[in-house]
């Protein structure tokens, strides 16, 4: 057992989470819930009280937050001590959005000024390719961007340049590979022109199986476009922390922008994998989004546990999780612009958090992070709502809207709206069976018809849900939003005494997946592995060709 499950206050959760009354019944109770179960900070708004809590269900979850050391644990990553105990390193994302002027030591380097001197190296970068100084093999200015990444440096990019689309330079486009599969490269390349292409090859560790493979296929595609070897050099460019196989690999040393160990891959938007963000968006505005960041990163290493928007998310998660039984979280965007988040959401917590064993190796005994999902309002109402509003599983749901759109246009704004506002209120109180039967009041039934129907019509409600508003969606409320969601899974992962930053689970498929194309290549031999991976390899290697 762990020393979590059997503290007093854990008990006491427990306890108290069986008698807490309908969520109906403490709105009735209170009728100021909205106003002291809401906050701000840092740009957005975050409405809690559409959660099965009361005062003591908080009271109780902050107490579990202090005895737990979540200060200290907050503090310590901003400090840079080793909290990635398996992989040895600091986890200091935070660091990339620091402001100049600070000054975070390790190892006794001051590694703010390093990210100073990459951004100024972006910076640099960004007014070459968007004033059009840089040139291609043909003298052509660049017009299209090619990200090659996975993961991590996959993403970020991709979903924070979605995201920011109103931000976008209008001359410039950008296009996103990760997966493996042929088909990806091979049709974001078919309209592309060699001549005005830009290729950024984003990989941590420069040794990704997927981002590898990608980009010598992007070389083999710009040579024989016309290209020469000699002009690889304007058109390539790797982000990395391994600058030697980069340099190795052809990437010419000036073009290569350098990260740092103590970047997590899911945390590394904010760095140089950030690039294909600046170039859509601007230098400026990618300050800017590192800003709304920074704000988030004070307020959360700065305000009081009860006040804090990541501190408070992250419990509630965690209450459901471990006292509710629920297994998985929804996180339904109102904004087309950001109908990838849930997406790297689910990275961000699931790579994070999806971890069996606390810190020094013992098996948990209560559940870890839940499976992260979700997608885009309105669309998902005339899907998966249903299951929201009456399956038989407890799913929680973030909803998050903008109260201003960027396209302002006729009565669309106010109808998402209605539909956000409206979706967590049925969640919440649902509707009994007396209302259900009231509605077929004058319906041609009879009264055993109208009771089975009242039957199906029925929704217990008391699903929880948080709302989180924001002004409107610019790069410093985004900034905020992904650091809230960033700190929001630290929380949990430290009072669970896990380790959120290493990802043995994903290492495990890495070396498995070389292992088997060995087999697959025919070089070895499948036939002392289990019979389905044998049986598996065996027909690949007969029928693929
Ligand atoms: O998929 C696991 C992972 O290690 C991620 O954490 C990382 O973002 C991704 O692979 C890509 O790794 P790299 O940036 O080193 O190519």
């Amino acid at each position: 057992m762990t020393e979590l499950t059997q503290s007093q206050t854990w008990n006491e959760l427990k306890a108290h989470t069986k008698d807490l009354p309908h969520m109906r019944v403490l709105f009735e109770q209170d009728k100021l819930r909205f106003d002291t179960m809401s906050t701000s900070a840092c740009g957005l708004f975050l409405d809690y009280s559409k959660n099965r809590a009361n005062q003591e269900t908080l009271s109780l979850l902050f107490k579990l937050a202090e005895e737990t050391k979540l200060a200290s644990k907050i503090k310590a990553m901003f400090d840079g001590d080793v909290i990635n105990t398996t992989e040895k390193r600091a986890v200091l994302h935070t660091a990339l959005r620091a402001k100049p002027e600070q000054k975070i030591i390790l190892d006794g380097i001051n590694i703010v000024e390093e990210v100073q001197q990459t951004q100024a190296k972006m910076a640099t970068f960004v007014t070459a390719i968007t004033s059009g100084s840089w040139k291609g093999y043909t003298g052509k200015s660049i017009t299209d961007i090619v990200s090659i990444g996975i993961g991590g440096s996959f993403l970020g990019p991709k979903i924070v340049s979605q995201a920011l689309r109103p931000y976008w330079n209008k001359d410039l486009n950008c296009h996103f590979v990760g997966n493996v599969d042929g088909t990806s490269i091979t049709e974001k390349l078919k309209p592309l022109d060699a001549e005005t292409t830009l290729f950024i090859m984003s990989s941590k560790s420069f040794s990704t199986q997927e981002t590898l493979t990608n980009t010598l296929s992007a070389k083999d595609w710009f040579i024989s476009n016309g290209a020469s070897q000699a002009d690889i050099a304007q058109h390539f460019v790797a982000v990395t922390t391994n600058v030697a196989k980069a340099t190795e690999f052809g990437i010419d040393a000036d073009n290569i922008f350098p990260m740092w160990d103590w970047v997590g891959g899911r945390y590394s938007l904010w760095s140089a994998i950030g690039l294909p963000i600046a170039l859509m968006i601007g230098m400026d505005n990618f300050r800017e989004l590192l800003d709304g960041a920074h704000e988030m990163d004070k307020h959360f290493a700065n305000t009081p546990l009860s006040e804090n928007m990541p501190v408070i998310m992250g419990l509630f998660s965690l209450l459901y999780g471990n006292f509710h039984n629920a297994q998985s979280h929804v996180v339904l965007t109102y904004d087309h612009y950001l109908r990838g988040l849930p997406a790297y959401f689910q990275q961000l917590d699931m790579e994070s958090n999806g971890k069996s064993v606390t810190l020094d190796g013992t098996r948990v005994d209560f559940s870890t992070g839940p499976v992260i999902w979700g997608g885009e309002g309105t669309n998902g109402q005339h899907a998966y709502h249903q299951l929201l509003h009456q399956g038989t599983a407890l799913i929680p749901a973030d909803f998050i809207m903008p109260l201003k759109s960027h396209n302002p246009l006729g009565e669309h704004h106010i109808q998402l709206a209605s539909n956000c506002f409206g979706q967590t209120q049925a969640l919440m109180q649902g509707r009994s069976y007396e209302e259900a039967l009231v509605e077929l009041e004058g319906c041609d039934l009879s009264i055993d018809e109208k009771s089975t129907i009242a039957k199906h019509k029925e929704m217990q409600g008391n699903k929880p849900s948080n709302t989180i508003l924001m002004d409107k969606l610019t790069p410093g409320t985004l900034g905020s939003l992904i650091a809230l969601y960033e700190h929001r899974t630290f929380v949990q992962g430290a009072i669970w005494d896990i380790n959120s930053f290493d990802q043995w689970g994903v290492e495990l498929g890495k070396s498995l997946g070389n292992d088997v194309l060995t087999r697959l290549g025919a070089e070895k031999d499948a036939s002392e592995l289990d019979c389905s991976s044998n049986g598996l390899i065996n027909m690949f290697r007969q029928q693929s060709i």
